[in-house]
C-alpha cells in the first residue's frame, strides 16, 4: 500500500475541457447528472460499479418499447422483423467494437458473470478433468474466481493463482511458471482490475499461454469502457464484458469466443431459440450464435447496448482514454496531499480508478460522509475479497471515473475527504 512514488504534473487545462473532449456537451447528454444529492451537485464517481447512461441509450430503449417491440427471430409480423433487425444489428455493433471476425462469435448473455459461467460450464465441463488445472491471477473479481472453483469442485481440477506485487502488478514469471505444469486447460484473467486499476499485460499473457497450447479467457468488464480492445490482435480465445459498465443498460453481457471453440462446445442452457429440431428422442441445436442464447433475451437492452457502443465509438476510445488518464493523474496527485491516505494499486500501467484507505476511518464511513456532500463513491471489498486479504484490509474506498467526469469533480472529492479527516480528528 505504498503511495505512488513519482507525482505527475498537474494539468493546466480549464476544468470542463480535456485534451480532445467537450465535457460540457458530453455531460449534457446524461440527464441523471443534473440533479442534486443532499442539496449538493451530484459528483458520480462510482463508475466501475455501474456507469450512467447517455440520452442516446435511454432513447434507443424507449423507441424500441414505444415503437417496434416484439419477440425476435420467430415472428412473421413486421414488428418482430424490425425487432430482430435491431437486435442483430446490435450484435454486428458488438462485433465491430471488439473487431471479432464474425457475428457468430458474439454471444449475448446477462452480464460478464454469466459469460464466464458459460465458458466454465460448457468449455470447462467438456474439457477439464480431474487433476487438470485452471490458472487465474490474485487480482480477480469474484466472477472470475467462483465459476472456476465450482468447476474444480465438479471435476476434481485444481485452481492455481498467479501472485502480484505490492504495487498491484502481476508477477509474469510466476504466471509463466504456473502455465508450465503440463496440466493447465485454461488461463483466465482480468484485463483491468476493478479493485486496483491495474492494466494487465494481456497480450504477453495470452502469448505465453498459447505457446503451451493453453486457451485464454479475458475478463474485460472494466477495460472495455476505457481501452480499445481488438480480440483478433490480442488473439484471446474468449473475451467477456457487461453492457452496464459501458454506458449501456444492465441485464446484458457479451461473450466473444473463437468460432471453432464455440462450435465444439456444448450448449450452456437448453430452451427456445437455441434449437434446430426437437423431438423427444433427440434435439439438434441451432448454429452459432443462437446455440448459446436459450429463451427470449433482453431485446430492448441489447438494442440499448448497440446505441451505447455507437455513442462511445463516436467519441473515440483514444480520446476517452486520454481524458481519463489525465483525470487519474490529477486525482492521484490531489489524493496524495491528504495525510494518512494510502492509494492501493500503484501499477505503472493503470486506469480509471483510485482505491484508497484513510488512516483511522473505515471506508464505509468515508462513503457515507462523502454521500452527504453529493459525492458517490464505492466502499467495500469490490467483489475482490482476495485482493483485500492480500493487503490485509477489510475494504477500501474507491473513486472510479467515466468520460463525463471533470477535474472540478476530483476537487469536490478531495475537499470532501478533507472534511472526513476533520470529523475524525
Ligand atoms: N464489480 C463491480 C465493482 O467493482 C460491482 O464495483
Amino acid at each position: 500500500m505504498n503511495a505512488m512514488s513519482a507525482l505527475p504534473a498537474l494539468s493546466t487545462l480549464p476544468p470542463t475541457r480535456s485534451a480532445d473532449l467537450d465535457l460540457v456537451r458530453i455531460r449534457a447528454e446524461f440527464p441523471i447528472l443534473r440533479q442534486k444529492i443532499h442539496g449538493k451537485p451530484l459528483v458520480y464517481l462510482d463508475n466501475a460499479a455501474s456507469v450512467q447512461k447517455p440520452r442516446a441509450v435511454i432513447d434507443a430503449i424507449g423507441e424500441c418499447y414505444g415503437g417496434y417491440y416484439a419477440n425476435i427471430h420467430r415472428g412473421v409480423h413486421l414488428l418482430s422483423e424490425r425487432s430482430t433487425v435491431a437486435y442483430e444489428g446490435a450484435r454486428e455493433k458488438a462485433r465491430a467494437f471488439l473487431n471479432a471476425a464474425s457475428v457468430q462469435e458474439i454471444i449475448f448473455t446477462r452480464n460478464t458473470t454469466e459469460s464466464i459461467n458459460l465458458v466454465a460450464s460448457s468449455f470447462g465441463g467438456s474439457v477439464v478433468k480431474a487433476g487438470d488445472q485452471i490458472v487465474i491471477t490474485g487480482m480477480e473479481h469474484h466472477s472470475n474466481i467462483v465459476p472456476w472453483q465450482l468447476l474444480c469442485e465438479r471435476t476434481g481440477a485444481v485452481l492455481k493463482v498467479a501472485p502480484f506485487t505490492d504495487a498491484g502488478e502481476l508477477i509474469l514469471e510466476e504466471y509463466e511458471r504456473l502455465l508450465d505444469s503440463g496440466r493447465v486447460k485454461l488461463a483466465a484473467f482480468v484485463h483491468l482490475s476493478n479493485a486496483l486499476g491495474t492494466i494487465n499485460p494481456v497480450k504477453p499473457m495470452i502469448d505465453l499461454a498459447h505457446a503451451r497450447g493453453i486457451p485464454v479467457l479475458v475478463d474485460g468488464a472494466q477495460s472495455v469502457p476505457h481501452l480499445a480492445v481488438d480480440v483478433q490482435a490480442l488473439d484471446c480465445d474468449f473475451y467477456a464484458f457487461s453492457s452496464h459498465k459501458i454506458y449501456g443498460p444492465s441485464g446484458v453481457g457479451v461473450l466473444y469466443g473463437k468460432q471453432a471453440l464455440l462450435e465444439a462446445m456444448p450448449p450452456y442452457q437448453g430452451g427456445g431459440d437455441m434449437i434446430r429440431l426437437v423431438t423427444f428422442e433427440k434435439t439438434e441445436y441451432a448454429d452459432l450464435p443462437n446455440k448459446f442464447e436459450a429463451g427470449t433475451p433482453s431485446i430492448a437492452e441489447v438494442i440499448g447496448l448497440g446505441a451505447a457502443l455507437d455513442w462511445l465509438t463516436a467519441i473515440g476510445l483514444d480520446a476517452v482514454a486520454a481524458h481519463e488518464h489525465e483525470l487519474l493523474e490529477y486525482a492521484t496527485a490531489r489524493l496524495q496531499e491528504i495525510p494518512g491516505l494510502n492509494i492501493m494499486g500503484t501499477a505503472r500501467d493503470k486506469a480509471a480508478l483510485a482505491a484508497f484507505t484513510l488512516q483511522g476511518v473505515h471506508p464505509h464511513d468515508i462513503g457515507t460522509i462523502l454521500d452527504r456532500e453529493g459525492v458517490a463513491i464505492r466502499a467495500g471489498h469490490h467483489c475482490a475479497q482476495p485482493v483485500m486479504q492480500r493487503y490485509g484490509v477489510p475494504a477500501t474506498a474507491r473513486a472510479s471515473f467515466a468520460v463525463y467526469n471533470t477535474r472540478d469533480e476530483v476537487d469536490a472529492l478531495v475537499k470532501s475527504l478533507w472534511k472526513v479527516k476533520e470529523l475524525f480528528e
